[in-house]
């Protein structure tokens, strides 16, 4: 019988999944693969959520108007260059759709945040994966990948599922050299969880370069990932055609409302930031002492490695049978690697007793077969 045919390029997309695992019938009661914030948002967003009633019948303010006042306040950036979406997602897939052709091409460093690709594919446009170097974004790689058919590059810094951040001077001389007419597109999901000082998100190259975009969220440093919102920020050659493809109401009255709150308290952020940074060096240290790889995270996840893919692939299966469910990362690339967001302490300390037992069971295992 005839149908309705989607295009063609969309039979190529691996669709996005949250687990490296898909068939079992267990379901983990810690799931370590999202990488949300664990503190959760600022206690004022919760009062305020008690309290709300009133406006549910209303259309959000298509604008976002007082949310893009109150961003601009925080990072000292103008509102006019700011647009809201429905998490920063959103602008992963509106940016190909608005620069991208059939054929042109996207780059980004391999196994990047899976919607890099995904929205590359959508259009038709071609991903160009470039190798990271020791876990990092390799910046001469993503230069050097640069062809007349480049039209935007993803940069996720801090990187996901890397962990690892680029200097500043590493962003300068991306931006330095990259053609004027491609767009580069900083996403800063993870930036407000950096403590390294010669760290940049990069705001300060939006109004000397036209080409730079900046993406960020509210789903992960600030607690809402249920609630979608993510902002772009960028000069108006990037902002107006986004503004012409978005959604008229595409972030809702709450979302609007609780984001502003949960900006305006600091004292919430500070006290994310001073736990995520204490968790991160704890948890990596117990892990280099169990014999694991650890990069140096400025994120809220760690992605510890072994030389052996065999022994990951077990442990992750291990883990996942003991109820607690990390992602792997062979499907985005590193089969030797997985990565697992940091949690309160008794998950932490379930997870490390849990890796303990897991290469104990293995190595059982092993000279059981020997
Ligand atoms: C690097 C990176 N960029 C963007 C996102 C999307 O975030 P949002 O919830 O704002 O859509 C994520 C989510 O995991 C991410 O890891």
């Amino acid at each position: 019988m005839s149908h309705p045919r989607a295009h063609a390029p969309l039979f190529q997309i691996q669709p996005f999944t949250t687990s490296g695992h898909n068939a079992s019938n267990a379901s983990p009661t810690i799931d370590l693969t999202t990488n949300e914030e664990t503190l959760g948002p600022s206690p004022r967003v919760l009062d305020a959520y008690q309290n709300f009633s009133t406006c549910l019948h209303h259309y959000p303010d298509v604008t976002a108007q007082d949310l893009r006042k109150a961003i601009a306040r925080q990072y000292g950036i103008p509102f006019e260059n700011l647009i809201c979406g429905n998490g920063s997602e959103e602008f992963l897939y509106a940016l190909p759709r608005a620069f991208c052709a059939f054929g042109d091409e996207v780059i980004f460093s391999k196994g990047s945040f899976p919607v890099y690709k995904i929205a590359t594919q959508c259009v038709g446009a071609i991903p160009v994966e470039t190798a990271p170097q020791d876990f990092r974004i390799d910046i001469e790689a993503i230069l050097k990948a640069i062809t007349p058919r480049t039209k935007l590059i993803f940069i996720d810094n801090p990187g996901n599922p890397y962990s690892t951040y680029l200097r500043q001077d590493e962003i300068e001389k991306l931006i330095e050299n990259t053609p004027p007419s491609i767009v580069i597109a900083l996403d800063g999901a993870y930036s407000e969880y950096v403590t390294a000082r010669d760290f940049t998100s990069g705001l300060e190259f939006v109004k000397t370069h036209p080409n730079v975009i900046i993406l960020r969220t509210f789903s992960k440093f600030y607690g809402l990932a249920g609630l979608r919102v993510g902002w772009a920020y960028g000069s108006v050659h990037l902002i107006e055609p986004l503004l012409r493809l978005k959604a008229p109401f595409n972030v809702g009255t709450l979302a609007q409302r609780f984001a502003i709150i949960a900006l305006q308290d600091q004292e919430h952020a500070i006290k994310v930031r001073t736990t995520n940074h204490q968790r991160r060096t704890h948890l990596k240290n117990e892990l280099e002492t169990l014999g694991f790889d650890v990069p140096e995270s400025q994120c809220n996840f760690l992605s510890p490695g072994l030389v052996s893919q065999e022994k990951i692939k077990d442990l992750v299966e291990f883990l996942f049978h003991e109820g607690i469910s990390v992602r792997s990362l062979a499907g985005q690339g590193f089969p030797n690697r997985f990565r697992f967001s940091l949690s309160v302490e008794e998950n932490m300390r379930t997870l490390i007793d849990a890796i303990s037992n897991g290469l104990v069971h293995k190595k059982k295992a092993l000279s059981h077969c020997i």
